[in-house]
């Protein structure tokens, strides 16, 4: 007879966040705080080989407009892992591709599963799959922010740093969806954060307002500047990513030149704290935005950080879709 996985660290019964994990600003600090143990602990079990297959019968989508190895495969094996399943839907092979609506599409596809991971371009897409699925969906990235990177970066710094109010991390380049992100979670924490880009590369103003809000309450700083060597004194962590994201494709010649002074690479690294490491969350252009030597060297955590949006988005998987939020749908279905 199959045992039943044991009790979960850090879950309680009464989960209170809302249906979707559209991003990091919109969950309570101390919510993710609850991520980041459980996280931990469905680490642990995995590393000790204890059985955790708390979505067992459970399934989630995964539509995706962008390509993606770390986010589509580590949500997929995640699931599996979990005793679930996962269904890979590529946007330009399901009817959408021919103009079914998303209304349409979110209704029928909350009819068949519990979940949906959605990766698309513009935010406000990611918010109607939102409004009119029944389901919980979960960003798997769009141009304005990517929050199961920034949720598995605070736990890779947990784990490399120790607890996480007071520490400085260091973003230079692109003050993109990942940037964003990293600064919503930076401020729920309580952390310091000190961004460096060139003008016109800043992140989202509306956002960061909503940030400094929040770093009010939590001692979190936020700064921002066109200095990389000053926003990486003292920084216990040093970020960066890609100068040109999914769908930028057509300014990369403007990009490049505006953002090659901010390359991190040995010279930069030399003024953050000895011990300081180096994140990326991938994939990396070597010669870009940071320098092969960085990127490979004794500080650089990249794989590790990226083995953790396995352990994370495992933590979210459990929190979203299971008890009160999981599958309306299906909820009204049992209930008659
Ligand atoms: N970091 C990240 O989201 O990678 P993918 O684009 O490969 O999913
Ligand atoms: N900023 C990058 C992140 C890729 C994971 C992009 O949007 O392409």
């Amino acid at each position: 007879m199959k045992t039943r996985p044991g009790r979960l660290i850090g879950q309680s019964s009464s989960a209170a966040f809302g249906k979707d994990l559209l991003t990091v600003g919109a969950i309570p600090r101390s919510h993710i705080a609850r991520l980041l143990r459980i996280a931990g602990d469905l680490k642990g079990k995995r590393q000790r080989g204890v059985p955790h297959d708390y979505l067992a019968g459970t399934t989630l989508g995964l539509l995706f407009e962008k390509p993606s190895t770390r986010t589509r495969v580590s949500f997929e094996a995640g699931m599996n892992q979990l005793g679930g399943q996962s269904l890979f839907l590529s946007a330009s092979d399901i009817q959408l591709c021919r103009g079914e609506s998303i209304a349409d599409t979110a209704r029928v596809l909350s009819r068949y599963l519990d979940g949906l991971v959605v990766r698309t371009y513009d935010h406000a897409v990611v918010e109607e799959w939102a409004r009119q699925a029944s389901i919980p969906v979960i960003n798997g990235l769009t141009d304005l922010c990517h929050p199961c990177q920034a949720l598995s970066d605070l736990l890779t710094i947990r784990e490399k740093k120790g607890p996480l109010k007071g520490l400085k991390i260091a973003y230079v380049g692109d003050g993109n969806n990942v940037a964003n992100s990293l600064i919503e979670g930076t401020a729920k924490m309580g952390m310091v954060i000190s961004l460096a880009c060139p003008s016109g590369y800043e992140p989202d103003q509306r956002l960061v307002d909503l940030a400094r809000v929040e770093a009010e309450a939590t001692g979190a700083s936020i700064t921002i500047s066109d200095d990389p060597h000053v926003a990486v004194k003292e920084a216990h962590v040093v970020y960066t990513d890609v100068w040109v994201s999914m769908g930028r494709e057509r300014e990369q010649s403007r990009r490049l030149k505006a953002l090659a002074p901010y390359q991190l690479n040995e010279r930069l690294l030399k003024n953050a704290r000895p011990d300081a490491i180096v994140m990326h969350c991938l994939p990396a252009h070597r010669g870009q935005e940071i320098s092969a030597g960085v990127l490979d060297g004794p500080q650089s955590v990249v794989l590790d950080q990226a083995e953790n949006r396995l352990h994370m988005q495992k933590a979210i998987l459990v929190e979203w879709l299971s008890g009160p939020r999981r599958g309306g749908e299906r909820r009204q279905v049992k209930s008659r």
